[in-house]
């Protein structure tokens, strides 16, 4: 989309931490668990005054489409989070676009891999409500997507399952972790 401008933050005024919180809340309001109360996404927004993290925005004139946040653990990989578009900008690339932005900072950055987790709390997978505790590996080679879950819109830009903390949201709800390799040459 040529219209929307990608910037990497560097002041981080209440305002527009506020209002990246909102941002944030009305992504994922729908969902049963992840900031579905606003203050606690606004609370999330506020965590990235921190040093070790970095917030992308995606701007179309004056306003927010969505915004991409980074965790940089080690200076070998990063955790993508959070990842939120504004309902009303949904499927029109600003997603893709923001977590190719996140990817070039990362290169830049001489990174060597994007990790992130993406929970099921809607029973999108197949191992939603089921107990995988006795063996997630085994568990996670039948992984199937019953509807549409961000699985499915990140394994398009090249992340593949790596793992998954079971029962990360609660009995049933786990949370499938993905990563990409970002360094241009293997080990
Ligand atoms: C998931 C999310 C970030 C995607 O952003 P978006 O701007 O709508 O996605 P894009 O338009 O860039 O989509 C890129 C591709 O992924 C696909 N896609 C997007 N969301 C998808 C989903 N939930 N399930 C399956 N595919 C999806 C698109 O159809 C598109 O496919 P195409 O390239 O073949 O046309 C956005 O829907 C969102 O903010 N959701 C709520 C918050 C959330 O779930 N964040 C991720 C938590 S880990």
């Amino acid at each position: 989309m040529a219209d929307v401008r990608l910037q990497r933050l560097a002041d981080l005024d209440d305002a527009m931490l506020t209002r990246l919180g909102e941002t944030l809340w009305r992504a994922m309001k729908d969902l049963p668990k992840s900031y579905s109360n606003r203050d606690a996404a606004i609370e999330e927004a506020f965590r990235f005054r921190d040093d070790d993290r970095l917030i992308i925005v995606a701007m179309q004139g004056d306003e927010l489409a969505g915004w991409i946040g980074a965790i940089m653990h080690t200076p070998h990989m990063w955790e993508l989070h959070p990842l939120c578009v504004e309902p009303a900008h949904h499927g029109r690339g600003v997603g893709r676009m923001l977590v190719e932005a996140l990817e070039r900072e990362a290169a830049d950055a001489g990174v060597g891999a994007i990790w992130l987790g993406t929970e099921d709390e809607t029973g999108a997978t197949n191992l939603f409500g089921v107990d995988i505790m006795p063996d997630p590996l085994m568990a996670l080679q039948g992984l199937e997507l019953k509807s549409r879950h961000p699985i499915a819109f990140y394994a398009k830009l090249g992340y593949v399952v790596c793992g998954a903390l079971p029962d990360a949201s609660g009995p049933g709800m786990h949370d499938f972790l993905m990563a990409k390799r970002i360094a241009a040459t293997a080990v």
